[in-house]
């Protein structure tokens, strides 16, 4: 294949950066959206026109910005779940929406979403990340039936825990609605946040995204590591348990 154009958000951080590097490595142009013009649907849609403009085409869209807002829910407060919605999913959705005319237009193009493990499972302190990453997950399996038609594909990429920054932020991180009777998981959360057990680095993500994008059949889907494979199994079994016990016709 030839030189590809690829749209990123997210390029400022681990992933985004291996990602940026892959893709160039491979011969490829990436474009990236930063953090101001990822929050203005109006400056997505001209870093869109503009990319088209100068390279003729988007091939590869990858909505890779994201962070979690941990915490107990009842903790949470209505702003913190809401701006975890803006970035997890509505921004991601914009970039969607602002490029599909010009992908409609070449009938190609691939969409990559990075989902996340918590877009397949629940997770005690994690309900609005995992909940922006399940309704990242919902747009994108139907987006890949609804453009398959157009020559567009969908992917959605599924990491467990990556050696990246991502989950220094949750330590140490402020609790003004502190309630004691969450006090143990916050402490559980500070622990998750230094955890550095044997993460996948996002070079490697970034080589099976950068491969994924080549492949003349791509999945739907993509687990990134052995604990997302491990935790995602765990819970479709669960779900097949109850479907095939207690079922009601
Ligand atoms: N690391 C993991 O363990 C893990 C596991 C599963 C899935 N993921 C997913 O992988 C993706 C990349 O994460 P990463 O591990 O590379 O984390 P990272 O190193 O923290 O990078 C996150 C990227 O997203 C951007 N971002 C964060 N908050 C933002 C906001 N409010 N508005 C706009 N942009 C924002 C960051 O921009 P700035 O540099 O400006 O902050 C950065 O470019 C995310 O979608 C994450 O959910 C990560």
């Amino acid at each position: 294949m030839g030189r590809r154009i690829w749209l990123l958000t997210g390029a400022s951080g681990g992933l985004g950066t291996a990602l940026t590097r892959a893709a160039s490595t491979a011969g490829d142009e990436v474009v990236a959206i930063s953090r101001e013009d990822l929050s203005d649907p109006a400056r997505v849609r001209r870093v869109v026109a503009e990319a088209v403009t100068a390279f003729g085409r988007i091939d590869v869209v990858v909505n890779n910005a994201g962070y979690a807002a941990a915490g107990a829910f009842e903790e949470l407060s209505d702003s913190a779940i809401r701006e975890q919605f803006e970035v997890n999913f509505f921004a991601a959705a914009e970039v969607v929406r602002a490029t599909l005319p010009y992908l409609r237009a070449a009938r190609s193009g691939h969409i990559v979403q990075i989902s996340s493990l918590a877009g397949q499972i629940g997770a005690p302190g994690m309900s609005a990340y995992t909940a922006s990453k399940h309704a990242l997950e919902g747009l994108s399996v139907s987006l890949a039936e609804e453009l398959a038609p157009f020559g567009i594909r969908v992917g959605i990429v599924e990491p467990g825990a990556l050696n990246t920054g991502f989950r220094q932020s949750w330590a140490g991180r402020e609790r003004p609605g502190a309630i004691a009777d969450y006090d143990d998981l916050a402490a559980r959360l500070d622990l998750l946040g230094h955890d550095t057990h044997r993460p996948t680095e996002p070079e490697d993500v970034a080589d099976a995204i950068v491969a994924l994008v080549g492949l003349p059949e791509p999945p739907l889907r993509l687990a990134v590591g052995s604990d997302a494979a491990a935790g995602i199994r765990a819970a479709r079994t669960r779900q097949l348990t109850d479907l095939e016990t207690r079922w009601i016709a």
